[in-house]
């Protein structure tokens, strides 16, 4: 009677681990979900913002093929940064029940109806790239350390000044230099660590009077760039120029990323500055336009985070999360997104700049030495 209870047991157990595998957030009885050895073949939504910038199309493509080699099906979207078609996409993906979301958001906090639903439908969350903000919906994060990202922007310019050696050191340069800042969007959570990493090495500077912010604009909310529009960031500079350049030179430009940075770049142009007097611009992505712009002198530096790498880590976390494991985090302490702190992957990234963009770029595989020159990837 004792053996026959125990066997029930046993068998209602199996019966809920198969319920439970059906539902999408559980590993099920085949702990292979992800290895093509389960009777059904799991699929994983990912949403990105918008196909301008080459590393969202990096990204989208990275993903896609870490999840197929894996075993599991892609339903991969892109919202041509409209914040109401990604909610319509991540809708869909839900009503198809996919059994994962990875979401690049473009308002971090515009989600928190789908994320809503996703729990309602037990589908795990994975914020890529940029934070969920406002729900607690969000199982884990993986991304680049932000705060640092800035902190090599800031430090770039620095060096490029002359106000820090290659070690960092200071020089003991006093300048004064005049510098204008370009943030990102300030519906993206990430806009802020940059622009705050940033400010925390130039700050000092800018009190001490070596660095100048001429325009006087030097607040987060007085420099973001809405939608990280390039066009937006050029005709931001234009005005600058206009107003507070024309007896004076702009020696230094704080560019959050590479589509910010050439949009300062072309209003210079236009104002005059050729590849001998461009100041030195920072930037982000290492989007190819920007380094062939690197090697050719005209702008100073960008910061490369490895999407291969972001891509692997949210494979890795999906896997994770639907064989019902926590992913592993190394950081469960930055990234409290207004609800709860989401446990996060933070990968770490990379100045480059003329100097070492053939090491960092080219002998990595991410580009060849031909794409540079042509400045495209085609
Ligand atoms: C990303 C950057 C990117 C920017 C604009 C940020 O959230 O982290 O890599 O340049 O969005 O798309």
């Amino acid at each position: 009677m004792r053996k026959l209870f125990a066997t029930a047991s046993i068998a209602a157990l199996a019966l809920s681990l198969a319920a439970c595998g059906g539902s999408g957030a559980g590993g099920g009885t085949d702990e292979g979900a992800g290895s093509g050895g389960s009777d059904e073949q799991k699929t994983v939504g990912v949403a990105m913002p918008e196909q301008t910038l080459q590393r969202w199309i990096n990204d989208g493509k990275a993903v896609r093929e870490g999840l197929e080699e894996a075993g599991y099906k892609v339903e991969l979207q892109y919202a041509g940064n409209d914040i109401p078609t990604q909610q319509e996409q991540i809708d869909q993906m839900i009503t198809k029940g996919v059994d994962v979301l990875i979401l690049a958001s473009i308002d971090g906090a515009a989600l928190s109806t789908q994320l809503d639903a996703a729990e309602a439908a037990n589908i795990p969350v994975i914020a890529y790239d940029r934070l969920l903000t406002g729900n607690k919906n969000v199982d884990f994060y993986v991304t680049f350390d932000n705060f640092n990202v800035g902190v090599q922007q800031g430090t770039s310019l620095l060096t490029a000044l002359g106000i820090v050696d290659a070690d960092g050191k200071e020089t003991g340069e006093k300048g004064p230099f005049n510098i204008e800042l370009f943030a990102g969007s300030p519906d993206d959570n990430n806009a802020g660590f940059f622009f705050n990493g940033a400010m925390s090495v130039l700050k000092p500077h800018i009190d001490a009077g070596t660095l100048v912010v001429k325009s006087g604009q030097s607040e987060f909310g007085q420099v973001a760039t809405q939608g990280w529009d390039q066009a937006k960031a050029q005709s931001r500079m234009d005005d600058l120029i206009a107003k507070s350049y024309q007896n004076d030179k702009i020696h230094g430009v704080l560019a959050s990323n590479d589509a910010l940075g050439r949009g300062a770049i072309t209003a210079m142009q236009n104002g005059g500055y050729d590849a001998a007097s461009m100041p030195p611009v920072t930037g982000q992505d290492a989007e190819i336009a920007s380094v062939k712009m690197i090697n050719e002198g005209l702008q100073y530096s960008t910061i490369f985070k490895d999407t291969r790498k972001l891509a692997a880590q949210s494979v890795q976390a999906a896997k994770d999360l639907l064989e019902g494991k926590s992913p592993e985090a190394n950081d469960t302490e930055t990234y409290d997104n207004g609800v709860v702190t989401v446990p996060s992957f933070l990968l770490e990234s990379d100045v480059v700049t003329k100097d070492n963009y053939s090491s960092l770029l080219i002998d990595s595989g991410y580009y060849t030495q031909a794409n540079v020159d042509k400045g495209s990837v085609d």
